[in-house]
């Protein structure tokens, strides 16, 4: 047990294995006056030291917001973020979350976020400087990082002078700088090629065994699970189910493992409602093979609201689907 100088609160450290656990995340934006978006719906789960993790999810389902919230850029509604020493980062003043982000956590950005006016490696140092590390030693680590990702050669060139691969590059190198234990990657293969992105998720698996360093990616393109040890999908800010290794990233409905989270509450696969035809009411019963399902009456299918387009993307919705075929957005579909 230990108490944080700032705080003086009680901490007490994860279990033996864990670098992060996030315990019933919410975030609402939105001022007092102002429409309101519920981007994060109760988000729990775990990260492994020494694993990478990836979470996967349509636009708009709340990735950079559940990212920017465990790396205490944005303050969740609810919900408490907790690293391997017992830190709750929610619990910490502005200030020292600063600091505890500065020696803990690595982050890339979905917009890289580089100086513009600064050489790529200027940019790396930056980290260094805000904790203080002196200039030899600063100068030794962006050479060998920089020469580690194959851009040594660009070391004098601004972000806006180099190609997206080469400031993707730039941006890990950056956030590789200060040793962290837990590295953030939001849309790390978004702004390049197909084999850049390939490149980069193979450097994330390189970099990975070489550094015991935890890592959490995040997209919109589900290949990433094929370069991650478990993969979770999240859909309008609820975490629905989870890949492990070997993910069938063609048919993430049939194959992912569905989840009863920390709120109870569990997603039924797209296919499966589908075919029930937008059912609203069981009947359940456990059978030695597990919970069986039973709709409750015939269907009404006059009942049904027929939803024609979808309202976050615009695509068409073909009869009695229920989330967009192409943005994945969930589609209402209650109508009592
Ligand atoms: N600053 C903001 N103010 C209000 N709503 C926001 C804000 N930022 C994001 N949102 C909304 O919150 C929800 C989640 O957004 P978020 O950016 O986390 O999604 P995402 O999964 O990262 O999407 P993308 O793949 O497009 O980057 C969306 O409905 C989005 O419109
Ligand atoms: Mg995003």
């Amino acid at each position: 047990m230990m108490y944080t100088t700032e705080s003086k609160i009680k901490i007490e450290p994860l279990p033996e294995g864990l670098t992060l656990q996030a315990i019933d995340v919410y975030h609402v934006y939105g001022l007092e006056h102002q429409n309101k978006v519920v981007a994060l719906r109760g988000v729990s789960f775990d990260i492994k030291k020494g694993e990478t993790l990836g979470i996967i999810g349509p636009s708009g389902s709340g990735k950079s917001t559940l990212l920017l919230s465990l790396g205490g850029m944005l303050k969740p509604t609810a919900g408490q973020v907790i690293y391997s020493d017992g830190t709750d980062l929610t619990k910490l003043p502005e200030e020292s979350q600063f600091k505890f982000r500065r020696n803990n956590i690595g982050y890339i950005f979905q917009e890289q976020n580089l100086i513009p006016y600064l050489s790529t490696e200027k940019n790396i140092e930056m980290p260094m400087r805000l904790v203080n590390l002196p200039f030899a030693e600063r100068k030794n680590r962006v050479k060998e990082l920089m020469e580690r990702l194959g851009i040594w050669h660009r070391r004098a060139h601004t972000p806006k002078r180099i190609s997206g691969g080469e400031q993707q590059r730039v941006a890990i190198a950056r956030a590789l700088a200060n040793n962290p234990k837990l590295i953030f990657a939001d849309e790390p293969t978004g702004n390049v090629d197909s084999e850049t992105s390939t490149q980069i998720l193979e450097l994330f698996m390189e970099l990975k065994k070489e550094m015991e360093t935890s890592f959490l990616l995040c997209s919109h393109d589900p290949v990433v699970g094929e370069f991650t040890d478990r993969t979770l999908e999240i859909r309008d800010g609820i975490l629905i189910g989870e890949h492990l290794e070997g993910i069938d990233f063609t048919d993430l409905d049939s194959s992912r493992l569905l989840v009863i989270d920390n709120q109870n509450r569990i997603t039924l696969p797209e296919k499966a409602i589908s075919q029930l035809k937008g059912t609203i009411l069981y009947t359940w019963e456990l059978t030695n093979k597990g919970i069986l399902l039973m709709p409750l009456g015939a269907k009404e299918e006059k009942k049904e609201r027929k939803i024609k387009y979808c309202t976050t993307c615009g695509a068409d919705i073909p009869p009695d689907t229920y989330s967009c075929p192409r943005c994945g957005a969930k589609l209402t579909r209650i109508v009592r």
